[in-house]
């Protein structure tokens, strides 16, 4: 039998600061373009958890030097043109933004490399970033269908090219802008909704030429990239479920400090709003292209309501725990056009519809998203991560609305995006 966590308060409350992780997507964005770029990159506030210490593995499989002490990383790199060719397989783990990302950074380089991951991402869709790359005139090669991988990506010189995105994802836009880094023209991506956009603020801070006009984004290829200093932000879905948290207990006041305020991201704030609980936003910086701030979370009678549209690129990763939240919220929460949940790392509608169900929530799942009627006093059980982290963390938090114990199954996935996460439930909980 595999690992089981227990999880129990008696009439918790949330209240205290946090400094949540460093941002997962800006994270590996880091890591990638300092080993795209020639010379000396350093990062502060990495996300040491498992999906981006996947990213850094793979470089250093290419040549590129690479030291990490906890949080800051420091990486010294002759610039893509002059990569090693590695000898093993590049191994993603569960990471679908690694996977992803490297199709396009490896489609355009000067090696033959493998590309693998574990069980749930080998049976994740990888056409959707094959398809434009192979456009482009990448050599993937699978023996599998729809590009499951494993993967054989033969790195050469890609051509440009005008691509307008079946799916909203910041995944595929991302692998076709590295891609069109290395291509012979413009590549512009055209999106119907926009996704999140940290590659494209990254890729301007290290120096590239990018046009971004609305939900267009274009790139010269042929630019080379020297290193620069990133300071990474506090990843706001990981803020979340903590968010989540104090919106729905009662005496709850929750302070995130240096969260990450992309607008691309900020869905579960205007959520949050929207549902009634209270939220203050002060001391808004700007480090390397990225907006953070100190943003208070105070309890708040809480509504249901619709959730769609242009609405869910900017929470995809959020709708776990927001479905928890809608469980105790009064009224109907309709969350519609999110079919993008059923291809995460596990059917996040299947799994956080049994899950919630398991605990008496009126749940109800569609082909798009879930419908819930609250608000419905939750029991406790034992509940399922899925290997799934965000899923695992959901189970934390629904433990402090239950009536009886949680126990989570399989929770140590919860170090893919948030390596002290029961820690830090401890800080807010234990006064
Ligand atoms: C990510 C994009 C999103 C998100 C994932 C991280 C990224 O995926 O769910 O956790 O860093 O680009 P999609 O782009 O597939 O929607």
């Amino acid at each position: 039998m595999g690992e089981i966590r227990k999880v129990e308060f008696i009439r918790p409350v949330l209240t205290g600061e946090l400094v949540v992780p460093g941002d997962k997507s800006i994270s590996h964005r880091a890591v990638m373009l300092g080993a795209i770029a020639e010379g000396k990159t350093f990062i502060k506030g990495f996300l040491d958890g498992d999906d981006c210490l996947r990213t850094i593995e793979i470089f250093k499989q290419l040549g590129v030097s690479i030291q990490r002490s906890g949080t800051e990383v420091m990486i010294e790199s002759p610039g893509m043109q002059n990569w090693t060719q590695p000898t093993l397989d590049l191994y993603a783990g569960n990471s679908g933004t690694t996977a992803r990302l490297m199709l396009g950074i490896l489609g355009g380089s000067k090696v033959t490399t493998v590309l693998s991951g574990d069980e749930s991402l080998s049976i994740r869709p990888m056409d959707r970033v094959t398809i434009p790359l192979k456009e482009m005139g990448a050599k993937i090669h699978t023996d599998k269908q729809k590009s499951l991988l494993p993967l054989t990506v033969v790195g050469k010189t890609l051509n440009a090219i005008d691509y307008i995105m079946p799916v909203a994802s910041a995944q595929v836009k991302s692998a076709i802008l590295f891609a069109g880094l290395n291509a012979e023209g413009t590549t512009t991506v055209t999106e119907e909704t926009v996704s999140r956009d940290h590659t494209e603020r990254m890729l301007t801070y290290f120096g590239a030429e990018v046009d971004s006009n609305g939900n267009k984004v274009s790139i010269v290829g042929g630019q080379t990239l020297r290193g620069m200093e990133v300071h990474v932000p506090g990843d706001i879905s990981s803020a979340a479920f903590f968010m989540a948290g104090a919106a729905m207990l009662e005496g709850s006041t929750v302070t995130f400090k240096r969260v990450g305020l992309n607008p691309t991201r900020t869905g579960i704030i205007d959520v949050l709003r929207e549902m009634g609980a209270q939220i203050e936003i002060t001391n808004t910086t700007d480090e390397n292209g990225e907006p953070s701030a100190t943003v208070k979370v105070t309890y708040g009678s809480l509504q249901g309501m619709t959730i769609g549209g242009e609405l869910i690129p900017r929470l995809i990763d959020e709708l776990p725990v927001i479905a928890l939240l809608a469980t105790q919220a009064v009224g109907t929460t309709i969350i519609k056009d999110a079919e993008e949940l059923r291809v995460k790392e596990t059917d996040r509608i299947a799994a956080v519809t049994n899950e919630l169900k398991k605990m008496g929530a009126d749940i109800e799942a569609t082909p798009d998203g879930m419908i819930i009627h609250g608000p419905t006093p939750l029991t406790g059980g034992v509940l399922n991560s899925y290997g799934d982290h965000r899923l695992g963390m959901m189970a934390a938090i629904a433990a402090l609305a239950t009536s009886g114990p949680v126990f989570i199954e399989d929770p140590s996935c919860i170090n893919i995006s948030y390596p002290h996460f029961f820690e830090d439930l401890k800080i807010l909980t234990e006064k």
